[in-house]
């Protein structure tokens, strides 16, 4: 990859500022888990797998600044630094798998001194991070036979290597299918109101020289009309066990006029994207974040002062309009209550 999304380097995590792409490649350094909490609540990085990717990292920044005489006391400020870090957003259930897993390594090494316990849980933040890059490598793998030979994809928001370690879930179904040699163009949804499409597909696609061409949210179902779509591809933030899918807000009109013209619609995630302790996508939370994402563009006030303004940042698909769930383990699809739990089980 031509950037890098999140690393861990010297005594700091370093990530690209996406809330400056595409105009400015910036990236800014952390060195408490403070900071990383407030880059993810900020959209500094983004992203299901990425955001696990910072949890953990943040996790391990946390273990390593406490001042603790005791175990008691050590593992006590730990799970005050987990507590604040879950507290970011809410939807995308990386989160919460990625902190569960540093919890976890943690407990299995109590017996250890504590200055063990902060590299240990170092080094399994650095292992998340690697493993993501793993992991999407796999779902392209498994997904690029799903894309024929000269297809127009679209894609919404961006599920590329800025919303992972690299290389991206949905925009890895298209990387595979690019590199294996098929003549593959890209279709962005400029994905209002934050853009993620337009600002960041776009960019990281036209850096990798993939074809890409930017539409605003409203123009998919007249190119799916015209012939002009021959699959959609899209990542996930959260899978229920009856494969139900939280993605970002637009996903779900995207599904449904998929269904209409008969387009297949794939969702490519990691299992850790997979949440099957809920039956189904209606216990799935949905963040709602600032109305001035609405309201305002680059600052602009570009609606009514005092309007009223609702601003859900992601949306449900049902299982019943998704064509295939690909996973780094293969493609479920079907009954998603047998096909996903099998592959979780491996
Ligand atoms: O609000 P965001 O930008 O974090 O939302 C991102 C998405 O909805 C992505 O499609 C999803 O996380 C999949 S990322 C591989």
């Amino acid at each position: 990859m031509s950037f890098r999304t999140i690393e861990w380097r010297g005594d700091k995590v370093v990530m690209i500022d996406q809330t400056k792409l595409p105009t400015e490649e910036v990236y800014n350094e952390y060195s408490d888990f403070q900071g990383v909490a407030e880059a993810i609540r900020g959209m500094i990085i983004r992203g299901a797998p990425a955001i696990g990717v910072a949890a953990a990292m943040g996790v391990a920044l946390g273990a390593r600044d406490i001042i603790a005489d005791t175990h008691e006391s050590f593992f006590r400020q730990l799970s005050n630094v987990c507590d604040v870090l879950a507290r970011t957003r809410p939807t995308a259930v990386n989160l919460f798998w990625a902190i569960e897993r540093m919890k976890r390594v943690a407990e299995a090494n109590r017996d250890k001194d504590i200055n063990s316990i902060r590299a240990i849980l170092k080094a399994e933040a650095i292992a998340v991070e690697a493993e993501d890059l793993q992991i999407c490598k796999a779902i392209g793998a498994n997904g690029a036979a799903l894309i024929k030979d000269g297809a127009t994809v679209l894609t919404h928001c961006n599920a590329g290597g800025l919303a992972t370690a690299g290389y991206g879930t949905a925009l890895g179904v298209i990387r595979a299918a690019h590199e294996s040699g098929k003549k593959i163009k890209v279709i962005a949804d400029e994905t209002r109101p934050w853009l993620q499409g337009a600002r960041l597909t776009a960019w990281e696609l036209m850096k990798d020289n993939i074809p890409v061409t930017l539409i605003s949210d409203n123009m998919a179902g007249w190119l799916m009309q015209n012939g002009e779509i021959d699959c959609c591809v899209v990542g996930a933030d959260r899978i229920a066990a009856n494969g139900d899918t939280a993605n970002k807000i637009g996903t779900y009109s995207v599904a449904v006029l998929a269904k209409e013209h008969r387009i297949p619609f794939y969702v490519a995630a990691p299992i850790s994207t997979l949440d099957l302790s809920l039956d189904s996508g209606a216990k799935i939370p949905i963040e709602e974040r600032t109305i001035t994402e609405v309201t305002q563009i680059k600052g602009i006030q570009i609606a009514p002062e005092g309007v009223k303004v609702r601003n859900p940042a992601f949306d449900v698909t049902p299982a019943r309009y998704v064509t295939a769930i690909i996973t780094e383990k293969g493609v479920a699809h079907g009954d998603y209550l047998e096909s996903l739990s099998a592959l979780a089980k491996g």
